[in-house]
């Protein structure tokens, strides 16, 4: 089974992201944190800083968008060149209808649940979406630490995952690293973002790599 790193830059240098960038040439995806100070408790950036990342990156941009109102600027995200966009089950009453629109405006669509968010509601829809986000922190922050009580909701999406034998990405994010990614990996996901355990170290792609080889043991 193919595995992914997507770095989070959430943990680059913000005044350096063009050379960050530069230094996770190796990953597989770029991962983004949009976040409003409304849906989370911190206010990261918005679309006009993904924009930049798309022109200045060879990697597929991964955004994760943790906001309120996802209707107002999903779509925009995938008309602007996001290669996947996800938004949160609990910031939409439509998520369906939502998920319909990112992938016909070209993009993969995404769903993400918070580490107390149950996942069986969700389950009926799975077709629509190219990819499901286990948060395994409480979103808004990085360098927490992962949460194993998420594991259990990432068995029951992987076992759905498999019983309707599509290609579903299983992403998780929040506390990765070359320990808790092996956890994981164990339970099905397939799709890891990392943001302090690639950026905290002066070699980022030798930390992707150590990622890689953890995950596929
Ligand atoms: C948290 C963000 C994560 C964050 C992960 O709300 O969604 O993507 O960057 O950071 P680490 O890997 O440091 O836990
Ligand atoms: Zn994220």
């Amino acid at each position: 089974m193919p595995i992914r790193i997507s770095p989070s830059i959430l943990a680059a240098d913000f005044a350096n992201l063009e050379r960050d960038l530069g230094r996770i040439r190796t990953a597989d995806l770029v991962h983004v944190d949009v976040m409003d100070n409304h849906f989370v408790p911190n206010l990261t950036f918005g679309l006009p800083v993904a924009e930049r990342i798309m022109q200045v990156s060879a990697l597929p941009v991964d955004a994760h968008l943790m906001i309120e109102d996802p209707e107002r600027w999903a779509p925009k995200f995938a008309e602007a060149g996001a290669f996947s966009v996800t938004f949160h089950g609990e910031a939409t009453t439509n998520p369906v209808a939502l998920a319909r629109k990112l992938r016909a405006a070209g993009a993969r669509a995404g769903i993400a649940l918070k580490p107390g968010t149950a996942i069986e509601p969700y389950l009926e829809f799975l077709a629509e979406f190219d990819q499901v986000l286990v948060m395994t922190v409480e979103p808004g922050f990085g360098g927490q630490s992962f949460l194993p009580s998420t594991m259990r909701k990432l068995r029951t999406v992987a076992d759905a995952v498999r019983a309707s034998g599509r290609d579903i990405w299983l992403q998780v994010d929040g506390g990765i690293t070359e320990e808790t990614i092996v956890v994981a990996a164990e339970a099905g996901a397939d799709t890891f973002v990392a943001g302090s355990s690639v950026f905290g170290f002066p070699d980022p792609e030798a930390r992707i790599a150590l990622l890689r080889t953890a995950a596929t043991a």
